[in-house]
């Protein structure tokens, strides 16, 4: 049975002012995502807030938040057949030093903060976040 699913990617402050935001593209797009929405925003440090409440009381939240805001995103809404658990696979672990060979962290991220890249991490979670960035 197919499973099309969309998810939120988020090609983070790091990794736009390095310009990587093409070599990330091609990525997921060499790997079966289909990119069907996207923009290059800013958002506040509110909406950064609003964005990451799940972390809340993380002891880090308040510098995710300062560092999700200090400068332009690229948000985009990727589709592909268990595009939640794929977009994850591609992306590899939240902190660089730990990411497969082949991930998108492993070759870009630079520490934990500047990871390059936010993926959803479940259906629930994916479509709070899309209607975050996408709801019309
Ligand atoms: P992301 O997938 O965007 O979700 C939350 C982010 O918090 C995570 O990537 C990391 O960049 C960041 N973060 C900072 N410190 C930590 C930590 N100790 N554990 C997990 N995430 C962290």
């Amino acid at each position: 049975m197919s499973n099309i699913e969309q998810t939120l990617s988020i090609i983070k402050p790091d990794a736009v002012e390095r310009n990587l935001e093409g070599q990330i593209k091609e990525i997921f797009i060499r790997n079966g995502f289909r990119i069907i929405e996207e923009k290059k925003i800013q958002i506040n440090k509110s909406e950064a807030e609003k964005f990451y409440k799940v972390h809340e009381t993380k002891p880090f939240y308040n510098e995710l938040c300062n560092y999700l805001s200090s400068g332009p995103i690229v948000v985009m809404k990727l589709e592909k057949e268990n595009a939640i658990f794929e977009n994850r696979e591609l992306m590899g672990s939240t902190n660089p030093k730990d990411a497969k060979e082949g991930t998108i962290r492993k070759k870009f991220g630079l520490s934990i903060d500047k990871n390059s890249v936010h993926g959803s991490d479940s259906l629930e979670n994916a479509n709070i976040e899309l209607d975050f960035f996408f709801k019309t």
